[in-house]
């Protein structure tokens, strides 16, 4: 779901609502601590290995493939293209995912999942029956399914987040899934599997209850009590088939909705006790609905500090059920739909196979967002164990095929540097920057910073992002134990202009340079150009 504005959000929330917003500070933990420097002040980060977070789990870095507009078709899956592999799936999207170490991939939907009969993708091809999408109005041809894509899991390398259809999608055909997926044999739905050639089951050990169920575009929209209830039957059915399971329920789809954090409430006051994960949603504009008439990156560049005030709310949400149930149970969080998106909407292929659907195109100035979303991510690496930026390919994605090649959209980047450095525990920093004043909200710091510490590989990453427009700004790095002994690498993504694009003609367009690395010390010093996304990874 689109975010609409917050302050549309505030004025519309309930009473009941407000409060249990405003309930937000116990939540979780506040967000690295960013100071105000007086006027002329540069600004510092304080690194101190003492002062940690949480472990960081990776699937924070996890992404989402929906069977929408050309992600399967023409993304990963396109037999008889000559870049394709003999099982029809694309070798070069494959490796450059696998070459990622994307950790997580959420499947099949999406909106398209509350519509969706898995028995359809399941099977001989041949017999496979296309049918009608009623989420995007194309023709899903289901020749490519469940078992298809865990088999592209697990040449890719990563796990598989199942999304379930809760819309038209009874209970029992949800653990109906899991027995097919997961029961070794002996099984009605474990013997159709083998039957399809699959001897092993697949163990998916994570499911999503359902999408976006408290949107009235979701098929199957539902009151949040019934959505609970119906929730609670699937998990405990499901958990009977496979105790092992990690189930994600529905929350909101956005802060924009009405029904933001009562719909969270009622939902997890029937179904606490049977999930472990509370998912939320957000996709974030720069245009003038969120931002003024030409849009505002100033602000649009602040709008990952609103994604972690979203956390802390869901979570102060979650917090609050459970102490009225007296529950020894913390839920986590699965952020399992964020990105930016806004130009590329509406739904209607025109009832085609595979139409250009939601391609938005990335330009820097989304890519230095994607940056600030992925601190924010691991800044809540205590309550936010799975994330997704959705997507992955062609559909609001940062890959982009074509007939002949792969395009790295400009957000690669920013991403790649996060599943290539963040590791280990993410770190506590306090942080000191100048600000700049956005309107309704204050003052913002220019710096935004995350940090991972990898006591075991012995090195240690510094994330930053540099929200000032004109200006480049010195940054002191001050380490409070030994200092590492050097900068194993130090990139950086910036260009003058914001709104500059990677295309198929100019795929280089925004590209990472290297930034000039700090000399080592316990003090060090770096200069990090204005509009900019920073990754430095140093050896202990
Ligand atoms: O990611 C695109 C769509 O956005 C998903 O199908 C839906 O869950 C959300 O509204």
């Amino acid at each position: 779901m689109l975010r609409k504005s917050r302050r549309t959000f505030l004025k519309n929330a309930s009473l009941a609502g407000a409060a249990l917003a405003a309930g937000r500070l116990p939540a979780g933990r506040a967000a690295t601590a960013t100071t105000a420097t007086p006027p002329g002040a540069g600004a510092r980060i304080y690194v101190d290995p003492a002062q940690k977070i949480a472990p960081l789990d990776r699937r924070v870095f996890g992404s989402f493939i929906e069977h929408l507009g050309r992600a399967v078709y023409g993304g990963v899956y396109e037999p008889g293209s000559p870049l394709s592999d003999a099982r029809g799936f694309r070798r070069d999207v494959l490796e450059e995912i696998k070459k990622m170490r994307v950790p997580a991939i959420r499947y099949p939907g999406g909106n398209f999942v509350s519509g969706y009969n898995w028995l359809d993708g399941v099977g001989p091809r041949e017999k496979r029956p296309e049918v009608l999408d009623r989420a995007w109005n194309t023709i899903e041809p289901n020749q490519f399914g469940t078992d298809e894509f865990m088999e592209w899991c697990r040449l890719v390398g990563t796990e598989p987040v199942m999304g379930l259809n809760l819309g038209t999608g009874s209970a029992e055909m949800a653990a109906a899934l899991v027995e097919y997926c997961n029961q070794e044999k002996g099984t009605k739905w474990s013997e159709l599997r083998r039957a399809h050639g699959i001897e092993k089951p697949h163990n998916v050990r994570y499911w999503c209850i359902g999408n976006e169920m408290d949107g009235p575009w979701q098929i199957g929209h539902m009151p949040a009590r019934e959505y609970g209830l119906k929730a609670r039957d699937a998990a405990q059915q499901m958990r009977m088939v496979d105790p092992t399971l990690r189930l994600i329920a529905c929350g909101s789809s956005s802060p924009g909705m009405a029904t933001y954090l009562e719909w969270d409430r009622e939902i997890l006051e029937e179904c606490y006790d049977m999930v472990d994960g509370l998912s939320l949603h957000c996709y974030y504009r720069n245009d003038a609905e969120e931002t003024g008439a030409n849009g505002d990156t100033a602000r649009f560049l602040s709008f990952n500090l609103e994604m972690e005030e979203q956390i802390r709310e869901v979570a102060g949400v979650c917090d609050y059920v459970r102490a009225r149930k007296r529950s020894r149970k913390r839920l986590w969080l699965s952020f399992d739909e964020w990105n930016v998106w806004y130009r590329q909407r509406g739904g209607d292929g025109g009832r085609q196979k595979a139409p250009r659907l939601l391609e938005e195109v990335y330009n820097l100035e989304d890519a230095l967002l994607v940056g600030g979303f992925l601190n924010s991510l691991m800044r809540s690496a205590d309550r936010v164990h799975i994330a997704c930026l959705a997507q992955l390919v062609n559909v609001i994605a940062p890959l982009t095929t074509s007939k002949t090649g792969l395009l790295r959209q400009t957000t690669y980047y920013p991403y790649l540097w996060a599943l290539e450095q963040a590791r280990g525990e993410v770190l506590d920093l306090a942080v000191e920057s100048p600000t700049y004043q956005v309107a309704g909200k204050g003052a913002v710091p220019y710096l935004d910073a995350s940090c991972t510490l990898d006591r075991q590989g012995g090195t240690t990453s510094l994330f930053l992002l540099n929200r000032d427009l004109e200006k480049a700004h010195e940054v002191e790095i001050v380490w409070r134990e030994a200092a590492p002994r050097a900068v194993k690498s130090a990139r950086v993504l910036t260009g003058d202009d914001l709104k500059a694009v990677n295309t198929f003609e100019a795929p280089t367009r925004v590209a990472p340079r290297e930034l000039a690395p700090p000399r080592p010390g316990s003090k060090m010093t770096i200069e990090l150009p204005a509009r900019s996304y920073a990754a430095l990874e140093f050896i202990l």
